[in-house]
């Protein structure tokens, strides 16, 4: 039984108070979800701690959205993977498309944010996607191989047992666009398959979250999916009750 995650990317959204009473607004609904459900928030730098320090107790994880790709030093503005943790944050998204699209990250620079988080005991989520006029032009398959191989395949087998995937097509993220569930098995499972060609049986651990306009009303038909195991949400994410919808569907 592979683990069921659904985990929220504020993304620059929120003030550090709101933040707060969204996580305990969660929490409070959270008796309303299989226990079987992992539930992640991911809010900006700056409230990192006080969200944190409201999700204790409440089986809560929270990570963060980024971290830096140098240890520490003269990096004006960056926030490094060890005072993430310094706060007892538990995850960290990787390679989001907009992160890759806006700030230009490539496989290099994310090679090092990779091998920082785990060095300081962060979990990452490590994000793939095709944008449209790839997925128009049938490159999906090989977009979603090469951001894998070109990173995932450089950790090593205990760094990968604690790796999560999130498959976020561009197209399909806050455009209301959402993949078919059909679409999304699809290429889960050739993620699956380009894991195990690297990590053999390992792979079918790794939870495969898919991200891109995911809400209640279509969770269920996802979630439903065997190589989908959760979600990656944005948008919705950020009221309590479509979050906990989303739970919901499992
Ligand atoms: P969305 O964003 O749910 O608003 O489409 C998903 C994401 O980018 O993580």
């Amino acid at each position: 039984m592979r683990r069921k995650i659904v985990a929220g990317n504020w993304k620059m959204n929120t003030t550090p108070q709101e933040g707060v009473n969204l996580v305990k607004g969660i929490a409070e609904l959270k008796k309303d979800i299989c226990s079987c459900v992992e539930l992640i928030v991911c809010p900006p730098f700056t409230h990192l701690s006080c969200v944190i320090n409201a999700a204790k107790e409440t089986g809560i994880a929270v990570g963060a959205q980024n971290c830096a790709d140098h240890e520490s030093g003269a990096y004006t503005g960056e926030v490094a993977a060890k005072m993430l943790k310094s706060i007892d944050t538990e995850y960290v998204i990787l390679g989001h498309s907009e992160r890759r699209q806006y700030y230009g990250e490539t496989a290099e620079t994310l090679n090092s944010k990779m091998a920082l988080a785990f060095a300081n005991g962060l979990k990452p989520i490590y994000c793939v996607g095709e944008r449209l006029e790839q997925r128009e032009a049938g490159q999906h398959f090989d977009v979603v191989k090469q951001q894998i191989e070109e990173v995932v395949f450089n950790l090593n087998e205990e760094q990968f047992s604690q790796l999560i995937i999130a498959y976020e097509p561009v197209w399909a993220i806050g455009t209301g666009k959402t993949a078919t569930a059909e679409q999304a098995q699809e290429i889960h499972a050739h993620i699956r398959r380009v894991l195990a060609n690297k990590f053999g049986v390992a792979a079918q651990d790794t939870p495969i979250l898919y991200g891109g306009s995911c809400k209640p009303s279509n969770a269920a038909e996802l979630f439903a999916k065997e190589d989908v195991d959760g979600g990656l949400i944005g948008g919705a994410a950020l009221k309590a009750e479509d979050f906990i919808g989303i739970a919901k569907a499992f």
